[in-house]
């Protein structure tokens, strides 16, 4: 079967390194793909925000029977509704579903209807009732600009002065877009002796009635070591998580996955694709954090290479709903992926800075931020590569990984050096 992958980072490369390994699977291509991605399949120059370019090029394309969305712009915009609507079959939610992830008001109101745990909050349209709020209330406090922000859209604010700052941010210079016409303001949520609380991304496989969680893993979301710096999209991430036992992962599937299939339904919304449950520890019990609609970047990147069964199987048994039908297997040990950025991300960076892979010993590479000129590889984005590698712990994976990454250069290569380091006391 031959298959379209819509995207062009890290995660979409995890993805199609993952679909060109299975013996169900003839060509790839990859809308628009990078450096990386275009070693596996042939990269299409179409803009996937245009659902109807979209669905024409699949049209004149009879080839392709089958359309992976990935990313959560596209599938907010609805474009796994407008292939169906042709009659092509696609993996990915609903732009109903998608809501989810879309607005953030809305998946804080479906946790409160259906008694899913989650951090307390208001939501504002208004500037002044905002602003009267964060006067009258405890910090920290946490902003959130309601719609998609390249995970951006989240400020902790220690201080009045900085929840001031931020509420004029979002809300007045409208730092995030219209992302930011409605705000969520949430309670802080902290861990035990209020340490900042213990994160996991689990994400699933659901067919909207059985929901099969991956492997846990843990991002690093702070651009600097020591979670220190502003906010980014993942500056890299380890799996397993030790903290999630069998006993966490039990509560997690009764408190938090089955409800929240449930009440997709509910409101008839049925969730098809990767649910992604970001989730923080607390003295209360597994909270949500946040949801996604898809895979988790760069979560794929350490979840995907320890998939044992055939991924084009399970992303058919999800559309065709018989996801209970079939047994999903992940291989023992541990993954780390350490991202590679331009200097400067998540704030201003230049590209087309020429790129050197030396050794990588038996670490991998997935391309984030990549093109080639004239058979030079460069930069093309903030996150730039993601160098990966598996081993029996964490610790041995993290240092393969760490010594792949001394033999790439770019010039301005920025990547936190403590990547998985959380939990094996210094290795
Ligand atoms: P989000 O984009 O919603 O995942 O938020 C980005 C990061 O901000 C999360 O990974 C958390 O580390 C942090 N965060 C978000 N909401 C809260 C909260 N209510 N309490 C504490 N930290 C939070
Ligand atoms: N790694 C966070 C995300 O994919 O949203």
């Amino acid at each position: 079967m031959n298959v379209l992958v819509i995207g062009n980072g890290g995660r979409e490369h995890a993805i199609v390194a993952a679909l060109a390994k299975s013996p169900k699977v003839g060509k790839i291509y990859c809308m628009k793909g990078n450096a990386g991605i275009a070693e596996l399949a042939e990269c299409v120059d179409v803009d996937y925000m245009d659902n109807a370019a979209v669905c024409d090029w699949v049209d004149a394309h009879k080839d392709v029977e089958y359309t992976v969305v990935a990313p959560d712009d596209p599938l907010a915009a609805g474009l796994v509704d407008a292939l169906e609507a042709r009659g092509h079959r696609a993996f990915g939610p609903s732009k109903a579903a998608a809501q989810i992830e879309a607005s953030k008001s809305f998946a804080k109101g479906l946790m409160k209807k259906y008694g899913i745990p989650t951090a307390a909050y208001e939501v504002f349209t208004d500037y002044d009732k905002a602003l009267a709020y964060v006067r009258g209330g405890k910090f920290p406090v946490v902003l959130k600009a309601d719609g998609l922000a390249l995970g951006k859209g989240v400020l902790i604010c220690e201080t009045l002065a900085e929840a001031e700052a931020g509420l004029k941010q979002i809300m007045l210079d409208k730092a995030f877009g219209t992302a930011g016409n409605t705000l969520v303001v949430e309670e802080f949520l902290t861990g035990k002796e209020f340490t900042p609380g213990e994160e996991v991304s689990v994400l699933c496989f659901t067919d909207g009635k059985t929901i099969v969680p991956m492997l846990p893993s843990c991002d690093h979301k702070r651009a600097q070591d020591g979670d220190k710096g502003l906010n980014t999209g993942g500056m890299g991430t380890f799996t397993p998580c030790p903290f999630y036992t069998k006993e966490i992962a039990d509560e997690v599937r009764e408190k938090i996955l089955l409800p929240t299939v449930a009440a997709m339904n509910a409101e008839g919304r049925p969730f098809k694709g990767v649910l992604y449950c970001g989730l923080m520890r607390t003295p209360e019990g597994m909270k949500v954090v946040e949801y996604n609609a898809r895979f988790g970047d760069p979560e794929t990147q350490v979840v995907l290479p320890m998939l044992k069964t055939d991924l084009l199987t399970i992303f058919e048994a999800i559309t065709d709903g018989r996801l209970a039908d079939i047994d999903i297997e992940w291989e023992s040990g541990a993954c780390v992926c350490v991202v590679l950025a331009s200097g400067g991300y998540p704030q201003h960076y230049e590209k087309g800075k020429a790129i050197t892979v030396g050794d990588l010993g038996d670490a991998f590479l997935y391309h984030a931020g990549t093109k080639r000129e004239n058979g030079v590889l460069k930069t093309n984005d903030g996150r730039v590569l993601n160098v990966c590698a598996k081993g029996k712990t964490v610790a041995e994976a993290r240092k393969k990984a760490y010594a792949a990454a001394a033999n790439i250069d770019f010039e301005g290569k920025q990547f936190r050096s403590d990547i998985g380091i959380k939990y094996n006391s210094g290795v």
